[in-house]
């Protein structure tokens, strides 16, 4: 089995603060819910991502796809793999990340560490686990 990737608690640090950061510029005025995500790349960068809602509700981005295509952006598509991701919201309510979300974050960090507000306090999970046999083209 591959091992999940590990990450300093000065990396986690960094990755939480601007995770609460970026949520404070979501753009979310029919849910009123700010989120905020983070990405530590394997290159070491960190990019940010926020949720964006429309008024035509389905097209909305959330904050961790919003992070992931910004990473994709920066680095180069081939090259960028997700070390960390971390998601947090303005209000501190628990926030896992959605099922279309887990799944683009497999797609570029099956082996990242995501975390996440749980229902009392702060959830680490590997990626793999919150989505299980996940899809991929082999
Ligand atoms: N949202 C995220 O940004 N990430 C998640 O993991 C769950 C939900 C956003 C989407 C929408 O703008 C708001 O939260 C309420 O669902």
């Amino acid at each position: 089995m591959k091992e999940h990737k590990s990450f300093s608690t000065h990396e986690r640090d960094r990755l939480l603060k601007a995770a609460r950061e970026v949520a404070k510029k979501a753009y979310a005025p029919y849910s009123k819910f700010k989120v905020g995500a983070a990405i530590l790349t394997e290159q070491g960068n960190i990019f940010t991502g926020c949720n964006v809602e429309n008024a035509s509700y389905g097209l909305t981005i959330c904050a961790e796809r919003a992070a992931i295509f910004s990473a994709i952006a920066g680095e180069g598509g081939d090259k960028m793999k997700i070390r960390a991701l971390a998601v947090l919201n303005d209000r501190d309510l628990p926030c896992p990340p959605c099922g279309a979300c887990r799944q683009v974050i497999y797609e570029l960090g099956a082996l990242a560490i995501v975390i996440y507000s749980g229902k009392r306090k702060l959830e680490t999970k590997p990626a793999s686990e919150l989505l299980p046999n996940g899809f991929k083209i082999c």
